[in-house]
């Protein structure tokens, strides 16, 4: 009876989780083992079958692992990453020697189009499509990516490799990435140079919030500057003059600054509380988060109404609205140089001199478009970068004193701020545990992200991007004591996540980030940047931009020019730290907070 009894009970349990019997392997999608290699595409059959689709992938064979023989033939000649790495950061009389050659004009075109070339285009898949679709095609309101979702009936979040369940984002966040001490960029990059990449890239990610994860609010898709002149027709009329092209201002000591809230009603995100003849008004509503951000937008502002001047007083016969169109342009395209030639030169280490040149492209295949992809998003997410205080003139501020800070840029002014920001060293983003505790909550959240929108593993966007997946936790971080508690919680290096590899893979030497970080950023960074219509033949050209005198602004934008050309007095600007002075310690803040 006894017997009986137990036998009922057993049978009524749910069944333990099936161990992988070969029955219930074969019931699995095929998909969830990623056999297609190369860029194939898989495709299910019935329940059990696959086909992997190697077309145009240089590739054949059931799983699209033979190449064909020119394939084969240049990955055999094809360097390393590694190797071509260390040819562009090193031996700098050598690349001294082919700047002033047509070489340099060679490799600068090899480089965008071998960099440009890995992102699809035109677009393919989104969070809420893993095929190709017209849906995903044109409903805009989605990110774009580059590698389907994992599809949602596999074995494990990452497909069939690694545990059924990930480890906890905050677990994550607390033993790999949150900051015990600063540690400083070997590259030398400085404050300027983080809150240029945070204002920068805010035009362009701007995940929706209504909409949720998966979906943006900046229907631009790349550099439009929408942080400028706002992401809607409406919010871009608040801050309009209507009069010579020009944005509303205001003057305070002399100086002009973005218009208030109060005054044009074009919302901004504050905490509750802070008046809004307090909350000034500028395109991307998060900017009042940190006066490093209200720098750069008031910068911008500045430029906009002084390139207005230059135009209108070549063509006093324009309207307001032509005045303004045509200094959009000029601003996009100055951005575009001083991403390219300032701040891209800066974060490569390359001694190769970059150029921002679209003719270059001109004789190649290649497409005006852009999508940003919620892959460059996550990749994106730079929090290393800052410190744990913020050093301006002769006080130290903590986060507490410097976020949604609504006095410091009209107290200090924008020279203060920007000479204060070149000095002070930004964190080193890559190789884990440097990010301060005010912000880890923004890892967690990217964590939280791709496992919502079901990102693929770190290793098979390594070998999208044509680099080799890691065999080990070791090879990944190069020491011991991270990777063994990392397989611990994964269980398997082909299930660690796209965000937590990114940052804890191993920096390259002396670099701000690892190799991952560049290969795959890389891609996005300069198709985005390249594939913007004024870089194309139709567009770019003198009168696209009212004239030699609006084309040559944008053919000679600097960094350097956009801040003194809009203040009084010229402060120290770079994306680096200054070289200290010989006997001269760099100047750090002192304590932690
Ligand atoms: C003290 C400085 C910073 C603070 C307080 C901060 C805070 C935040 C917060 C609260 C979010 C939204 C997170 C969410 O909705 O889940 C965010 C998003 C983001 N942050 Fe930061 N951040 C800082 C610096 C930076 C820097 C220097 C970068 C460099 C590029 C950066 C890049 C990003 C990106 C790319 C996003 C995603 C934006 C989006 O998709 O809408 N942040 N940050
Ligand atoms: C294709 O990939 C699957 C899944 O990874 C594997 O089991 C199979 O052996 C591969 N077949 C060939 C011909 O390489
Ligand atoms: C490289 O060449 C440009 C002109 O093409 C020149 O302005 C610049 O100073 C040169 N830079 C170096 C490091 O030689
Ligand atoms: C895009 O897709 C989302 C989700 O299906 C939908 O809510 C939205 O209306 C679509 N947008 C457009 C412009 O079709
Ligand atoms: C802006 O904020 C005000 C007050 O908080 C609110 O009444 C108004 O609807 C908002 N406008 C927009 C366009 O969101
Ligand atoms: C904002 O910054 C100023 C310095 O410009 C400082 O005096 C003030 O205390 C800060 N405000 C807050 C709320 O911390």
């Amino acid at each position: 009876m006894m017997l009986l009894l137990l036998l009922l009970l057993l049978l009524l349990l749910p069944p333990a989780p099936a161990a992988p019997s070969p029955e219930s392997v074969a019931a699995v999608n095929p998909c969830c083992y990623f056999p297609c290699q190369n860029k194939g595409v898989c495709v299910r059959f019935g329940l059990h079958q696959y086909e992997c689709d190697c077309t145009r992938t240089g590739y054949h064979g059931r799983n699209c692992t033979s190449p064909e023989f020119w394939t084969w033939l240049r990955n055999a000649l094809r360097p390393s990453p590694a190797f071509y790495h260390y040819i562009l950061t090193h031996g700098r009389w050598f690349w001294d020697l082919i700047n002033g050659t047509f070489i340099r004009d060679f490799l600068m075109r090899l480089v965008l189009t071998v960099r440009a070339n890995r992102i699809p285009s035109p677009p393919t898949y989104n969070s809420a499509y893993g095929y190709i679709s017209w849906e995903a095609y044109a409903n805009v309101t989605y990110y774009t990516r580059v590698l389907p979702p994992v599809p949602d009936d596999c074995p494990t979040p990452m497909g069939v490799k690694g545990r059924k369940r990930l480890p906890d984002p905050g677990l994550l966040a607390e033993r790999f990435l949150l900051r015990k001490s600063f540690v400083r960029d070997p590259q030398g990059t400085n404050l300027l140079f983080a809150f240029f990449a945070q204002h920068f890239t805010h035009q362009f990610f701007k995940t929706s919030g209504k909409m949720g994860r998966g979906f943006t609010k900046a229907l631009g898709h790349g550099v439009d500057l929408g942080h400028v002149y706002g992401d809607s027709l409406e919010r871009q009329h608040k801050l309009r003059l209507f009069k010579g092209g020009k944005l509303k201002h205001q003057v305070l000591n002399g100086e002009v600054y973005p218009p208030t809230v109060m005054e044009t009603r074009a919302n901004m995100t504050y905490p509750p509380g802070v008046p809004l003849h307090r909350q000034l008004a500028v395109g991307q509503e998060v900017f009042g988060l940190l006066p490093g951000l209200m720098v750069f937008a008031t910068l911008w502002l500045r430029e906009h109404n002084r390139v207005c001047d230059v135009l209108q007083a070549e063509h006093p016969s324009w309207a307001d609205e032509q005045l303004f169109q045509t200094a959009r342009l000029i601003l996009i395209g100055e951005t575009i140089k001083i991403v390219i030639e300032d701040y891209v030169q800066h974060l490569s280490g390359y001694h190769l001199r970059l150029k921002f040149d679209p003719e270059l492209l001109f004789g190649v295949q290649f497409q005006y478009r852009n999508r940003i992809a919620v892959e460059f998003n996550q990749l994106y997410h730079w929090h290393p970068l800052m410190p744990d205080s913020f050093v301006v003139g002769d006080r130290e501020y903590s986060y507490e004193e410097f976020v949604f800070n609504t006095s410091m840029l009209l107290d200090y002014g924008v020279e203060s701020l920007v000479d204060a920001f070149s000095r002070q060293p930004a964190g080193q983003i890559g190789g884990g545990g440097n990010i301060n505790r005010h912000i880890l909550h923004v890892a967690i959240g990217v964590i939280e992200e791709s496992r919502e929108l079901r990102l693929q593993s770190f290793n098979e966007y390594r070998k999208r991007f044509g680099l080799k997946p890691y065999k080990s936790f070791q090879e990944l971080t190069g020491e011991q004591e991270k990777a063994s508690e990392l397989q611990e919680l994964y269980g398997d290096i082909d299930a660690l996540e796209f965000y937590p590899g990114l940052l804890l893979e191993k920096c390259q030497p002396n670099a701000i980030f690892g190799e991952s970080m560049v290969e795959i950023g890389a891609p996005f960074s300069l198709k985005g940047l390249l594939g913007n219509p004024v870089c194309s033949p139709e567009y770019w050209k003198p009168s696209t931009f009212g004239g030699e005198t609006g084309f040559n602004i944008v053919k000679t934008a600097s960094l350097r020019k956009l801040v003194c050309a809009n203040v009084k007095t010229c402060p120290y600007v770079a994306f680096h730290v200054p070289a200290p002075a010989p006997g001269e310690r760099p100047r750090e803040p002192s304590s932690e907070l």
